[in-house]
């Protein structure tokens, strides 16, 4: 039974494959944590919710022993609440007690849900628990109902809180970066006090992504108690970490309450983002798999099926100065490599020949396509491949028609002024109209064209998100709202065109989260396409993030950092570990180089749905020395990618010895490049030496399994 009620003592327990999530309510009607580890499936065996009282003499009942699962500034309450409001009268005290309780099966997954409200005022609070069984994941979120008549006013309204055991000595892993360096591992102690990942720019951000993990601080790729979550919210959000000197840790999160109102109207609900959480005792490896899994199983779109095709898109090799002829050049290419989807990035539309213009208005140039976007299209296919375009509705340059018509169609204040960032403005997706626009121009574009891919930009963070139609009490719902206005329009243009794959940008990988992969099928990881600067923004995208969503391409040498020149197969090798792209100037590229990546796209197509469907160990983090070793095991274990890349060759220091992880021990393998065939266990013990020789050097090595 994955979802178990004792009636008796008022608590639930979730039971996934190895753990156990609980959560009781105590004498005073208040739902607190029980519970979150490994499995206890005798529900004896569970805390009672009271049990933890008491022990903190001169500590509020809402103090150190009151891990609440959903707590409401009120009280004595004093860590950061889940939920904060105001009261018609002007109260601003919230008390939720338990009502009721639900248990059903939703999408073949168990949820359960647990009805809170407040002792006095007609507020309702649900809370939802779906469980993931085989993954080990619950995922959490809340919907808040007025069930009154006069509004209440919200002013924080968070997911989920989680709890660790009470302790000392946990360390927090997140992910932090910039431009060009985005998702970044970063792994400190955590001390008494309040540490807030958090995005306040309207996007997910490359600065912080909404992922954590907690350990012991002992916890290693394979081995270790880590507790871990991750947002599905592509707004601005907020993850706060509170620890205190009672060993009290608790880990809260959701849509950002800085800046952030919500006008709750009579009959009306308010849902939060979901916040997932999970635990395991296989390190930081067994957390991302479990990731993985249910990003591919429970999140991702189902349609269109199958691997992420391998696509060439043009935005290195013409930036702005993109033409019929020129695409057509490179889609040649393209097609001779193998490609099968051609992307024409940043461009093709208005008056767009460099940054400064056309945003907004998304009709084919008519001097860079005299012939419309059918030619080239046509052209494409004839050569075998599929077409993909990019966009970036949310945005608008000054100078476009769009903003002269609609100047009001931006965020703005009336008495400040319109801060432009790479000369541009962000469209106001509160507004109906503006949504209704976005959504029939980007129809119009699908059904008039043969279009199998979208690649959907966002380039600029907000800024002055004002919305002068709306009453002064809603002005700050515009956070939320244009999240929900972007999920609108994917959502409706993924029922309307069912074939058309979607990857989310935003400048590189700002916009990478569990939210926008419910509607897009992978997502541009960075703009810095260095192979070996790569390899560490990969390494951190992969803590939360599967390789099928993670787009990667083979770029020129020195495109971004310090003129690195590294081999094609070093940049193939880089590229090879998520969704392959081809990025470079094809018409630069010369034949020997153009046969190369034939054979190494062919190869890639040969093992991708073992890197874009199988369980990923990360063997050799380039965080820790001059050698990163990557491998992907089959989920039936027969097949197993490795990937070991070198940076300098120093002192002529051997590679150590690559140990390969997740095979049968029992079956035999043959290993690409050596005679013998090896068993699981002596590949796994014994491991693999690899020779690798100067500088970015590189080696991709496949074990088949050949017997038992
Ligand atoms: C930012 C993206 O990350 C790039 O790949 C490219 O599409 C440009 N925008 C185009 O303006």
């Amino acid at each position: 039974m994955p979802v178990v009620f004792d009636e008796e003592r008022r608590l639930w327990s979730l039971q996934g494959q190895a753990t156990t999530y609980a959560l009781g309510v105590d004498g005073e009607a208040r739902l607190r944590h029980l519970y979150h580890g490994p499995t206890l499936p005798r529900l004896e065996d569970l805390p009672a919710p009271d049990a933890d009282n008491a022990r903190f003499p001169f500590e509020p009942p809402e103090g150190p022993a009151a891990r609440y699962e959903y707590p409401a500034w009120g009280g004595m309450f004093y860590r950061e609440p889940c939920l904060k409001a105001t009261f018609p009268d002007g109260v601003r005290d919230v008390r939720l007690v338990f009502d009721d309780h639900a248990a059903r099966t939703e999408d073949g997954a168990p949820q359960l849900t647990i009805s809170l409200r407040d002792l006095h005022y007609p507020l309702l609070v649900r809370l939802y628990y779906r469980l993931f069984e085989e993954e080990d994941l619950v995922e959490r979120w809340t919907v808040l109902e007025n069930a009154g008549r006069a509004p209440i006013e919200l002013e924080q309204v968070l997911s989920a809180t989680w709890h660790l055991p009470r302790g000392h000595g946990y360390r927090l892993t997140h992910l932090a970066g910039k431009w060009v360096g985005e998702t970044l591992i970063h792994r400190e102690v955590v001390t008494p006090g309040k540490k807030v990942l958090e995005s306040r720019r309207g996007n997910t951000s490359h600065h912080a992504n909404p992922f954590f993990a907690v350990d012991k601080g002992n916890a290693t790729e394979e081995w270790g108690e880590v507790w871990f979550g991750a947002l599905a919210w592509s707004g601005n959000w907020k993850i706060a970490a509170e620890h205190d000197a009672h060993g009290l840790l608790q880990i809260s999160g959701g849509a950002n309450d800085f800046d952030f109102s919500w006008h709750l109207e009579g009959g009306e609900t308010f849902e939060t983002p979901a916040f997932l959480g999970g635990y395991t005792r296989e390190g930081f490896g067994g957390m991302s798999r479990n990731l993985h899994r249910y990003a591919r199983k429970h999140v991702l779109p189902k349609e269109p099926p199958g691997p992420r095709p391998v696509l060439y898109n043009s935005w290195e090799a013409t930036y702005f100065d993109v033409s019929e002829e020129g695409q057509a050049a490179l889609a040649e290419k393209a097609a001779q490599m193998g490609v099968e989807l051609f992307v024409v990035d940043d461009g093709w539309f208005g008056a767009r020949n460099d940054d400064t213009a056309g945003l907004g208005d998304w009709r084919v140039n008519p001097e860079k396509f005299p012939r419309g976007l059918g030619a080239l299209i046509q052209k494409v296919h004839s050569l075998g491949m599929a077409f993909g375009l990019w966009v970036e509705p949310e945005m608008v340059n000054r100078d476009s028609d769009l903003y002269r018509k609609h100047p009001d169609w931006v965020y703005h204040f009336l008495t400040r002024p319109r801060t432009e960032s790479r000369n541009q403005l962000v469209l106001n997706l509160a507004k109906e109209e503006v949504k209704e626009h976005l959504f029939s121009m980007l129809d119009r574009l699908l059904s008039e064209n043969d279009i199998s891919f979208i690649k959907w930009d966002m380039n600029r963070p907000f800024s002055e998100p004002g919305w002068p139609e709306a009453s002064a009490g809603r002005q700050r719902e515009v956070w939320v709202r244009h999240v929900q206005g972007l999920y609108g329009v994917l959502r409706r243009l993924r029922e309307a065109h069912p074939g058309v794959a979607f990857e989310s940008c935003s400048g590189g990988g700002g916009r990478a989260d569990l939210g926008i992969m419910r509607l897009t099928d992978q997502v541009w990881t960075s703009d810095n396409t260095d192979p070996f600067d790569r390899l560490s923004i990969q390494e951190g995208y992969s803590m939360a993030y599967p390789a099928r969503t993670m787009m990667c391409w083979v770029a020129d040498p020195g495109q971004w950092t310090e003129n690195r020149r590294a081999p094609l197969s070093y940049r193939f090798h880089s590229a090879m570990m998520g969704s392959l792209g081809i990025g470079g100037n094809l018409l630069e590229w010369s034949d020997e180089e153009l046969a190369e990546a034939r054979r190494l796209v062919e190869r890639y197509m040969g093992i991708r749905t073992v890197i874009q469907e199988g369980n990923q160990y990360r063997l050799l983090s380039p965080r820790d020395g001059d050698i990163t070793a990557v491998q992907y095991v089959a989920e039936d274990r027969s097949r197993s990618i490795l990937f070991v890349l070198r940076h300098p060759t120093r002192f002529q220091d051997p590679v150590p010895t690559v140990y390969p992880r997740g095979l049968a021990e029992g079956s035999l393998y043959r290993v690409t490049g050596m005679e013998d065939i090896r068993s699981g266990r002596s590949l796994m013990g014994w491991g693999v030496e690899v020779l690798l020789e100067g500088d970015l050097a590189s080696t991709m090595i496949e074990l088949t399994e050949v017997g038992g």
